[in-house]
């Protein structure tokens, strides 16, 4: 078989550009990893416990200025851990007054799980071993809903809570 010789150099520069982009995926997904938006603050998945933000009183929200909230979330299989109310009940809604700053921090105990408040801009995936944090104003008032939007298992669809914003 005969090849013209700029059938060859574009087989060469064809061939050459696939090699390249394989090297560069397999690159970034099998050797960075992958990682939240807020890479780079590391936690350990099973005692999560350690790191203050995570201790159970210091969960759900928590005023730190006159406009300045934290939000810290333990997100497990099938639930969000939000704390108590401290009569022992479970928090599954919260209120945040309009205009506030709101930084949201959550980490995994097991499964990759999502954290997104539909309708505004706060949209996470929580990968065991990180802190995924973000921080938003919220400045549209109404009831919205917190979902865990990565698949996690049969109770997926039961992970929920509500972020009231308040006049
Ligand atoms: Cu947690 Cu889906």
């Amino acid at each position: 078989m005969h090849l013209h010789k700029y059938e060859k150099i574009w087989l060469i520069f064809g061939g050459g550009a696939l090699v390249l982009f394989l090297l560069i995926l397999g690159f970034g997904a099998f050797y960075l990893g992958t990682h939240p938006q807020s890479h780079g603050v590391t936690i350990d998945p099973e005692n999560v416990e350690a790191n203050e933000a995570f201790e159970r009183e210091n969960l759900g929200l928590t005023q730190v200025d006159d406009d300045r909230y934290i939000v810290n979330i333990v997100a497990s299989t099938f639930s969000y851990d939000l704390g108590d109310d401290g009569e022992g009940n479970a928090v599954s809604h919260i209120e945040i007054p309009k205009g506030s700053t709101v930084l949201f921090q959550a980490v995994t105990t097991d499964v990759i799980h999502g954290l997104n408040i539909a309708g505004t801009n706060v949209n996470m995936m929580v990968e065991p071993g990180y802190i995924s944090s973000l921080e938003v104003e919220l400045n549209q008032t109404g009831e919205f809903t917190l979902v865990c939007n990565e698949y996690c298992g049969v109770g997926h669809h039961m992970m929920f809570a509500t972020v009231e914003v308040v006049d």
